[in-house]
């Protein structure tokens, strides 16, 4: 029998959930299914990066969420458990900073055990600054996390610490690194965002400090994502130029990989040193194929990152909704989803002005 999704307006009202399960592969209304999880552990950060959370907007007084307001690990493994149900072979903890997150090991191992619906091990998955990664990476391996990818925006301690606004050297994130490595954690991947005027000069530092190193080096165009970070089109670096800067030292070619519905296209330097990646969310929207869907700390689901509301989980789950009915109106959620914020950005010229902070999100 094939599942009947009732739409969202009528779940409000009150109608009675179906009892089958949604059909797979949930389709969004661009025809985009729903295959990765992003799921954000806290919305606080040992870290004040100046384009994610600046200390002018994100200071002593700022209202985080207050602990009540979480979801517990139970609310987060029923959530997960439902998503993939519903497709999802990736999950990425985020945060903020997710290892701030009290216990984020006893989630990783309670994620862990999830079973995908064509069996193949689910893609778990972390997004950190890496300043506590050292003392962390081996619990975290051992507690079932696959991978992880490490944000760090400049070799040498001055601009790394300009950017991050916070005191921790440089060094922290490299043991991290190297921890992370040893752990297993690979492939471990490196997410650098370039800013204008603040750390392009470390582009290249970069690029050589990496190539021959067991990491991945991604670069990230600066993106104009919450209200608080001043974001300008000046001060974006695009990945054309990034590139050319590399491959006057180092020469690169396409390497031909299937998106998949990845930020990233990579480049391999000609010397058989490996692959660099750039995200282009600037210059090359990727909405075509993002398959991506984003649970907030509280747990609101939503399906941009650009988006300004969310679809209320946590009251479904503490309404005492079953698991069908709970699978459905997810599935229901993503089917009306229509949203392609960057591509309307570079056809608009223009973004909208209200959306939620990438900390409160996550990458
Ligand atoms: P893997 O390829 O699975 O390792 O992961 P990923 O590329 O999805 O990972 P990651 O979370 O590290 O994403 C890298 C960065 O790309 C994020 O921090 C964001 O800056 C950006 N990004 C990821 N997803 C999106 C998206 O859907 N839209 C936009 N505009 N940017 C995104
Ligand atoms: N533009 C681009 N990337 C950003 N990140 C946070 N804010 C921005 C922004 N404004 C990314 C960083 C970090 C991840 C958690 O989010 O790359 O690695
Ligand atoms: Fe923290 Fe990551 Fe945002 Fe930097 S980019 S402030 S490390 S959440
Ligand atoms: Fe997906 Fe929105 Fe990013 Fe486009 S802007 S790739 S729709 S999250």
């Amino acid at each position: 029998m094939t599942g009947k999704i009732i739409p969202l307006t009528e779940w409000k009202r009150g109608n009675s959930a179906p009892h089958s399960p949604p059909s797979l592969p949930v389709l969004d209304a661009r025809a985009r299914p729903l295959q990765d999880l992003r799921i954000s552990l806290t919305d606080r950060c040992n870290f004040r990066c100046v384009y994610c959370m600046p200390k002018a907007s994100f200071g002593k007084d700022y209202p985080f969420l207050p602990r009540t307001e979480l979801l517990s690990f139970e609310e987060i493994q029923r959530l997960a458990k439902s998503f993939v149900g519903l497709g999802i072979r990736k999950i990425r903890l985020t945060g903020g900073e997710p290892l701030l997150r009290k216990g984020v090991e006893k989630l990783i191992e309670m994620l862990a055990q999830l079973e995908t619906p064509n069996g193949k091990p689910l893609d778990l998955t972390m997004t950190t600054n890496g300043a506590l990664l050292a003392e962390r990476a081996q619990t975290l391996k051992d507690a079932g996390l696959r991978r992880i990818t490490v944000s760090l925006d400049a070799l040498d301690d001055a601009a790394f610490r300009r950017m991050s606004d916070a005191d921790f050297p440089v060094g922290d994130v490299l043991r991290g690194l190297d921890a992370a490595h040893r752990a297993g954690l690979t492939p471990v991947k490196v997410n650098m965002v370039v800013k204008q005027g603040w750390n392009e000069h470390a582009i290249l530092p970069m690029a050589r400090y990496f190539k021959d190193s067991p990491f991945t080096l991604r670069f990230i165009e600066y993106m104009d994502a919450g209200t608080s970070n001043g974001w300008q089109p000046e001060q974006v670096v695009s990945s054309e130029t990034i590139r050319r800067r590399i491959a006057e030292h180092f020469p690169l070619v396409e390497a031909e990989t299937a998106r998949n519905g990845e930020p990233a296209v990579y480049w391999r330097y000609l010397d058989g040193s490996g692959k660099v990646g750039f995200i282009s969310s600037i210059t090359q929207a990727f909405c075509g194929d993002c398959n991506r869907a984003r649970l907030s700390t509280e747990g609101k689901l939503y399906t941009c990152l650009f988006a300004n509301r969310g679809y209320d989980l946590r009251a479904l789950l503490r309404s005492g909704i079953g698991d069908t009915a709970l699978a459905n109106a997810i599935a229901s959620h993503w089917q009306v989803r229509n949203d392609r914020h960057s591509e309307l950005r570079r056809l608009q010229n223009s973004g909208q002005s209200d959306r939620i902070e990438m900390s409160y999100i996550g990458g």
